[in-house]
């Protein structure tokens, strides 16, 4: 998949990795607090949420696109609490059964992904009626102001970094409309998580899929 190779981004976040780990460690526990069954991630990187799966998760499918990415995420699939197993794939098409896994799991990635509907819609299919769909994502600002600059950089310089990423996506909105239920959102600034303006605030939380299959 030659389109997700982002050979620079990639060694990139894997050196700055440990900086913001030491920030971001404690959400990262958040965000997988009290799962449990079988979980796909999605858009995996690193590996860098492995450690921090709780004992009750029975497996991981940890998806990633990125074939550098890829290789460090099975160095650390190894060395995980429980079994992870690596696999390439896309979000817009999950390497998952209809209503397969118990939670899907994103980090950082629905503001990379090229169809954030897709993407989420994927996720829903692969969920079990009333699965959790947990995430940790950079948002849109809260202010006209801000958000005007994010959308300016999202339009010139922020796609030269590489790694798909955009600054200005609302994607509590998004998961809403993709037909789950918000059912925990936490805003974090900068003070909460090192992780600055533009790529500030983040959301993190819970949003369940339907009852009912569609
Ligand atoms: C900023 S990194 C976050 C990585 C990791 N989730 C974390 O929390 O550190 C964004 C990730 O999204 C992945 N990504 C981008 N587009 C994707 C897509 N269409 N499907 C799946 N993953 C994608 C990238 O390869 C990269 O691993």
């Amino acid at each position: 998949m030659t389109q997700h190779r982002h050979p620079l981004f990639a060694r990139f976040y894997v050196r700055t990795g440990p900086m913001l780990e030491r920030r971001v460690g404690e959400h990262r526990r958040a965000l997988l607090a009290g799962l449990a069954g079988r979980v796909i991630e999605v858009g995996a990187g690193a590996g860098a949420n492995f450690a921090h799966y709780p004992p009750g998760v029975t497996g991981v499918l940890a998806v990633e696109p990125e074939p550098y990415l890829r290789r460090v995420a099975e160095e650390a699939a190894g060395r995980a609490p429980v079994p992870v197993e690596v696999v390439d794939g896309v979000a817009e098409r999950l390497p998952a059964e209809d209503g397969s896994c118990d939670a899907a799991v994103v980090s950082l990635v629905l503001c990379s992904v090229a169809d954030p509907a897709a993407a989420l819609a994927e996720m829903r299919r692969v969920l079990r009626p009333d699965g959790q769909l947990r995430f940790f994502e950079h948002v849109a600002a809260d202010t006209p102001g801000r958000r005007r600059v994010q959308r300016l950089l999202d339009a010139t310089v922020w796609p030269l970094l590489g790694g798909g990423c955009h600054t200005a996506r609302d994607t509590a909105a998004a998961i809403e409309q993709a037909g789950f239920t918000l059912a925990r959102l936490r805003r974090l600034e900068p003070a909460d998580t090192g992780i600055p303006f533009p790529t500030a605030p983040q959301i993190l939380g819970i949003a369940t899929a339907p009852a009912e299959r569609p």
